[in-house]
């Protein structure tokens, strides 16, 4: 969601942006422009609405050149995405600008009460607002850094600034507060971005910024300040993950890269160390989209597995329930990113109300990660494309390690259960890359069900969360109509939707469910559903004798179904997606980190 990326003193600048906000497109947008210091001292802009070849072309026809810039893909909050909306903003005389991430909360009685002061604004986005009031200060006779900090001593709500002024040529200035910025320590540059793969082709020396703190950054020097404006310390670390990671390689897509990748991730994730909290009495997951479904998978697995009560919660909806106290509890916050708004305020919020805070997280130094007392790391890499897969069953996977280490803990688990465990765990990796080297059933059945009106994802027990999330899978990526249902809720009123026209995702890997799941798939057959079954491989001769399609998955205990079965339907999104001609990596109106409420 929106990227930032800026320069100082670097040969050319406009390539560096360009090519950071290249790294940075996963994330989303739908506009982006740079802002480019000349050596005539000027601010030259140049955005546009829609992709960044669009962008390119514009540079192509007006080039600019300067040392010193900055740069945004905006995906569009506050406006619809337009050239004007696009960042970055510049305050009335142009010698200024700003680009932003995040939302400014009181954006719109900040900017009644600057048009009231005889500022014209050209856009309807709230970033304009930061660069009308750093300019009002800087005609108070404030610096940049005075000025800065006094905007942000006004400004509410989420934000990553970045910030250059013509008349202070040599550096530029950005603050953060629910909103990653990353500083890039280049040898003959710095370098500001939004997240650490737009910088990793200059630099590997990288300080992360903290909440409410403002930064300097000139050619050769990094000045931080606190929250208090007083001069602090960060420590810069190095990133060691080649770039290689976080390119795309051989695959034509991230996605096909990343769900090629789960074994590994897997493999990786079994080798690490796990995240060391005493059992709690009972947990609470917060958590969003695929996050969501794999902590009710999370759920499923402390109460069967440790006999530890648990309860999950779509963060977004948490802000609203009544704030009672969360003493005995174990706050488990879910999420790839670490920066999903509405996991981490659910977190806050928890923690407000008396629970202990954990997180499970993939990405080092993110929010989340930091606000927690204990994190599970994920081991994923990095995740690019913004339907998640490997970042999906890694979250199960460290869940499944938890409450097997809990349940030992315990003792519900004995030793000999526990050792059984072990070995199940490691035989992980390979079931995984057994269930997705079957490749070609799953490109045949996408290409003779390229539209049906209506899918059905169905499921009882785990099988429910695989359902929930092949079908978000399918309808982000390939725009089809994909809904997801416990299978003894269809009577209760989605089976009217059924006619000959639907396709039905029954999923039935669950020793004890299998049988009322066949007769749900009965149902929807009666009624003229095509039905595709997966199932695992001893099963295979009761689903052939009912639904039209089956495939099958190795057999493994209960609790790693889950992370086999998701695998053919991550596939199936993928190569519907890509037979409908949908962009797979960035579908429409979605980000990879959702960083607004
Ligand atoms: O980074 P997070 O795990 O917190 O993200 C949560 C959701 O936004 C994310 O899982 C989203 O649902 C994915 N696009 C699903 O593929």
């Amino acid at each position: 969601m929106c990227g930032i990326m800026g320069v100082v003193g670097a040969k050319d600048a406009v390539s560096i942006l360009v090519e950071g906000l290249q790294h940075l497109s996963y994330r989303g947008y739908d506009a982006a422009g740079v802002a480019v210091l000349t050596d005539k001292g000027q601010i030259e802009i140049r955005k546009s609405a829609g992709s960044l070849d669009k962008l390119k072309s514009l540079l192509v026809g007006e080039p600019v050149n300067g040392r010193t810039g900055v740069g945004h893909t905006r995906w569009a909050t506050h406006g619809a995405p337009t050239d004007c909306n696009a960042h970055p903003h510049t305050d009335a005389s142009g010698k200024l600008a700003v680009i932003h991430n995040g939302i400014i909360e009181n954006e719109r009685a900040l900017r009644q009460k600057l048009a009231g002061e005889g500022y014209v604004f050209r856009s309807q986005t709230d970033t304009e607002v930061v660069a009308h009031l750093i300019a009002k200060y800087l005609g108070e006779t404030c610096d940049l850094h005075c000025a800065l900090q006094k905007t942000l001593q006004i400004i509410s709500g989420a934000y990553a600034l970045v910030v250059m002024y013509a008349d202070e040529p040599d550096r530029i200035y950005a603050a953060r507060k629910d909103s990653p910025l990353v500083i890039g320590i280049g040898k003959d540059a710095g370098y500001v971005a939004s997240d650490i793969p737009a910088l990793l082709p200059y630099t590997r020396e990288m300080l992360l910024l903290e909440d409410g703190d403002v930064a300097r950054v000139t050619k050769d020097a990094v000045i931080v300040w606190d929250r208090d404006d007083v001069i602090t310390e960060r420590l810069p670390k190095t990133i060691t993950w080649d770039q290689e990671a976080a390119d795309k390689g051989e695959h034509m897509t991230f996605m096909d890269k990343e769900i090629d990748e789960q074994p590994d991730a897997a493999e990786r994730l079994l080798a690490s160390p796990l995240m060391r909290h005493a059992v709690p009495e009972r947990v609470s997951f917060v958590a969003c989209g695929s996050a969501y479904h794999a902590s009710i998978i999370g759920r499923e697995l402390l109460g069967r597995l440790a006999q530890i009560p648990a309860d999950v919660k779509i963060a977004s909806e948490m802000r609203y329930e009544p704030e009672l106290p969360l003493d005995d509890t174990l706050c488990l916050a879910v999420s790839q990113s670490g920066e999903t708004a509405d996991t981490l305020a659910a977190l806050r919020q928890s923690k407000r109300r008396g629970a202990k805070a954990a997180a499970i997280v993939n990405v080092q130094d993110s929010s989340i990660a930091r606000e927690a007392e204990s994190v599970q790391w994920m081991h994923a890499g990095p995740e690019i494309a913004v339907a998640t897969t490997k970042g999906y069953t890694t979250q199960i996977l460290s869940l499944l390690r938890l409450a097997l280490e809990w349940g030992k803990t315990r003792e519900v688990l004995s030793a000999r259960d526990a050792r059984e465990w072990e070995e199940q765990l490691n035989r992980i990796p390979g079931l995984m890359r057994e269930t997705l080297a079957d490749r070609d059933r799953v490109d045949q059945f996408a290409t003779a069900h390229i539209a049906p009106r209506l899918v059905f994802f169905i499921g009882r027990g785990l099988d429910y969360a695989t359902a929930l999330e092949g079908a978000l899978k399918l309808k982000e990526i390939s725009y089809l109509n994909a809904e997801a249902y416990a299978a003894g809720e269809l009577k209760h009123g989605p089976i009217a939707l059924i006619e000959n026209d639907a396709l039905v995702v029954a999923v039935c890997t669950q020793s004890e469910l299998t049988s009322k799941t066949i007769s749900n798939i009965r149902e929807v057959k009666a009624r003229g559903a095509s039905v595709l079954a997966l199932c695992r491989k001893s099963d295979e001769a009761r689903l052939k004798a009912e639904a039209d399609e089956v495939w099958t998955l190795p057999d493994a205990p209960d609790a790693v179904m889950p992370l086999l079965a998701i695998l053919p339907l991550q596939r199936l999104a993928y190569e519907t997606a890509l037979l409908r001609g949908c962009s797979v990596d960035k579908p429409r109106n979605l980000a990879k980190s959702v960083t607004v409420e």
